[in-house]
């Protein structure tokens, strides 16, 4: 297998809770983090940004607006993007009360903090580099910091996968650091599938997108590491959805409701 990301022994698509657990806990923070650990799911996915002063935070929106209290806060700086804003002012930020009052007080993590709370908790980590146009240089960035944490050593490689919707930014990771495992976020042709094979272990498509011989043809090439490459279908938060694209034979299934999903494919 290239990742631990494989369907698992049983045949089953191993189930990815999306920006954490995402449902239970506010997106893209250590609570839902924690919270996947705590329902027993060992794989999240993240979105990785930068702000002013380059210093690399977890988040999904390219402003702070809908996931942080950021308009109270600073209230003249609309449009209030990630990138014009330093991490000591996102640090101030409020990143869970618009989620729920219990998780009030939750942060804007740091890509360093959430790598910790993840090794901490044991957990494996789809990352996504986010809107690697806004911030020249991502990629080299974030592959220092993941090495300086530890990530990038045999023990670690196999617990990560680095993603994303540019395919020049994924081809960057892999040129920088051949050893990552690679994803790309979409859903090229069957004709394109061939150059992405030299970049890219996983094609990671919106289900909607998917056919059963389309999966079949991802699964039929290799990938820059000679093995097959893998598919990992996103976001499905239905149980009939997660039972179909199952069938499709997707190695795996990135979803904000894991625990409805893992019900659904009988892994329970
Ligand atoms: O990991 C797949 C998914 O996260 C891609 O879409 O917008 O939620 O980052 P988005
Ligand atoms: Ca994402």
């Amino acid at each position: 297998p290239t990742s631990d990301a494989r369907a698992g022994e049983h045949g089953m698509p191993v189930v990815i809770a999306h920006r954490g657990a995402s449902t239970y806990a506010p997106e893209n923070t250590l609570a839902a983090v924690d919270k996947a650990a705590e329902l027993g799911f060992s794989w999240v996915e993240n979105d990785v940004q930068r702000t002013k002063d380059g210093e690399l935070v977890v988040l999904h929106d390219d402003t702070l607006r809908r996931t942080t209290d950021v308009e109270e806060v600073f209230p003249d700086r609309a449009p209030w993007k990630v990138r014009d804003f330093t991490a000591a002012e996102i640090a101030r930020l409020d990143a869970g009360s618009w989620f729920s009052p219990a998780y009030a007080g939750a942060r804007v993590p740091t890509l360093k903090e959430y790598m910790r709370r993840i090794e901490h908790n044991h957990e494996k980590l789809l990352l996504e580099i986010k809107n690697p146009e806004l911030y020249p240089g991502i990629e080299q960035q974030t592959l220092k910091l993941l090495d300086n944490e530890g990530w990038l050593d045999g023990g670690h490689l196999g617990r990560l996968i680095v993603q994303s919707f540019s395919a020049d930014s994924v081809r960057t990771v892999h040129e920088l650091k051949p050893a990552v495992i690679t994803g790309y976020l979409g859903t090229p042709t069957v004709a394109e599938l061939h150059r992405f094979t030299r970049f890219t272990d996983l094609i990671n498509p919106s289900y909607g997108s998917l056919s059963q011989g389309y999966v079949a043809s991802v699964h039929a090439l290799a990938g820059p590491h000679g093995r097959s490459l893998e598919l990992l279908a996103w976001t499905v938060d239905d149980a009939a959805t997660a039972r179909e694209v199952a069938g499709y034979g997707v190695d795996g299934i990135i979803t904000n409701k894991p625990d409805v999903v893992r019900a659904a494919l009988g892994s329970d």
